[in-house]
């Protein structure tokens, strides 16, 4: 897993960034819609079965078909946003230590696909619910289990990755669950789901949607729009405690101001939403108003996302470079990136070919091929001892050429007016001469 797909520098870490919020806004408003509308209907049909209701049970339909739309939309909103942004963790991340936690991301996923499968198994046999209740009972429970148990490993597994504080803290799954802000973190994502998977009963049970003249298709929409307003309700009560807990417990790398007005505005979002269902009950448009608020408000959780992340991205960059160092010395500068070699190469080329071969052959000085990492005997003011060439002796030695002598070498190295930037270069192209 050594490698990147693109550089790591920081300009392309950030756009992957930005791919990451696209990918954020597409996926979630659809899985909240599968969170909050199976665990719906999943409830009304048990509730139908033990006090049969026809208004329940129609619900219980109604909502798995609606938000359930297609397997292809399942897997184009559902699981594939999900993979592309698993691979952009990584590419964020090559060379972590830990490739447990990378095999438990994919095993999240992996669960969330199957757990696609059986709520759209669940949606396929309402046909045959009278016979096989239990079948198709189960098939939703499993559902339900499966995505839980997917997204808590995923937002474990983020964390982890993301937050370099806890890269070394010991691989013990159970720990990788309660170290961090998770738990809260867990509960902020479910309560918007409860939240948006309101909007979406408001949205698909309007008003214009039937026939309001028809007694019994009113109380039917009145049904659906108090089962609405109790699922908006339960999520935005839980919200801001859960912001507040998730906030508190954040890795420090990854808090700032920023962070806490994404709580703030949440918070004024959160209370626009009970507002409109207080004042504007009755009222038709009131779809439109809970709409905006609730789309606001996965906004400002992706912001939040995204936020916390960039705050962590320099964190992680310098333990990426830590790592990368220990692995490959090309990539020992901050920057990480390979032009660092190319841009040494030319520098070699214009300052200490002349003198320096990278082939072994011995030249007016001695030849860099193999050199970095080696011993040699050099000589300090007359005095002779052995030394090694790391970073800090070959720094030292384009700078203060004079200040050790390599022996069988004449003096003659001249003290070369190099930038920083071009030493740093020059050491890390002499470095990838192994
Ligand atoms: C005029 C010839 C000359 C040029 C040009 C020159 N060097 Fe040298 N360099 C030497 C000689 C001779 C030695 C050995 C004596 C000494 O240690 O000073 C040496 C030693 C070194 C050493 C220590 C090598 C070892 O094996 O311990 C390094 C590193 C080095 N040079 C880097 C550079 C770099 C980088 C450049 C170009 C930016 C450069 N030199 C340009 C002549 C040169």
């Amino acid at each position: 897993m050594l490698g990147f797909v693109i550089s790591p520098t920081l300009d392309s870490l950030f756009l992957l960034q930005y791919i990451g919020i696209l990918l954020l806004a597409i996926h979630l408003p659809f899985i909240f819609g599968i969170i909050g509308g199976t665990n719906l209907s999943v409830f009304f049909n048990i509730l139908d079965k033990k006090m049969p209701n026809p208004k329940s049970r129609r619900f219980s339909q109604d909502i798995i078909t609606q938000i359930t739309i297609h397997p292809i939309i399942g897997i184009l909103l559902g699981i594939l946003p999900i993979v592309v942004l698993t691979l952009i963790f990584f590419q964020f991340l090559y060379g972590v230590p830990n490739k447990v936690i990378q095999i438990w991301l994919w095993a999240a996923i992996l669960v969330q696909a199957i757990s696609i499968g059986f709520i759209y198994g669940y949606q396929k046999v309402w046909k045959y619910r009278s016979q096989h209740f239990l079948l198709q009972l189960g098939l939703g429970g499993a559902g339900l289990l499966c995505l839980a148990i997917g997204y808590f490993l995923f937002l474990a597994n983020k964390n982890w990755l993301l937050y370099p504080e806890y890269w070394f803290i010991e691989v013990i799954p159970i720990s990788l669950c309660f170290s961090s802000n998770l738990i809260p973190s867990f509960l902020g994502f479910i309560s918007l789901a409860l939240v948006a998977t309101g909007a979406w009963i408001f949205i698909r049970f309007r008003h214009g949607c039937f026939d309001m003249e028809n007694p019994q298709e009113k109380s039917y929409v009145q049904f659906c729009h108090q089962i609405g307003t109790i699922t908006v309700s339960i999520g935005v009560i839980i919200q801001p405690i859960a912001g507040l807990l998730d906030v508190i417990l954040l890795p420090k790398v990854a808090m700032s101001w920023a962070v806490i007005a994404c709580y703030m505005a949440n918070v004024v979002a959160a209370m626009c939403i009970c507002l409109t269902l207080v004042r504007q009950f009755d009222k038709i448009a009131c779809y439109k108003w809970i709409t905006m608020f609730v789309l606001l408000q996965i906004g400002i959780y992706i912001g939040y996302d995204h936020l916390t992340r960039t705050n962590a991205l320099q964190e992680q960059l310098a333990v990426l470079d830590r790592v990368a160092k220990q692995n490959m010395p090309q990539f020992n500068k901050p920057k990480g990136s390979i032009n660092f070699i190319s841009e040494g190469k030319e520098v070699y080329e214009i300052h200490c070919m002349a003198c320096h071969s990278i082939d072994g052959q011995k030249g007016l000085g001695p030849s860099f091929k193999g050199s970095y990492g080696s011993k040699r005997i050099v000589a300090s003011k007359g005095l002779e001892h052995e030394a090694d060439m790391d970073e800090a002796y070959l720094h030292n030695s384009i700078i203060n050429p004079s200040q050790d002598i390599v022996r069988g070498f004449p003096n003659v190295m001249p003290a070369l007016n190099l930038t920083e930037h071009e030493v740093d270069v020059v050491c890390t192209f002499i470095q990838s001469l192994r």
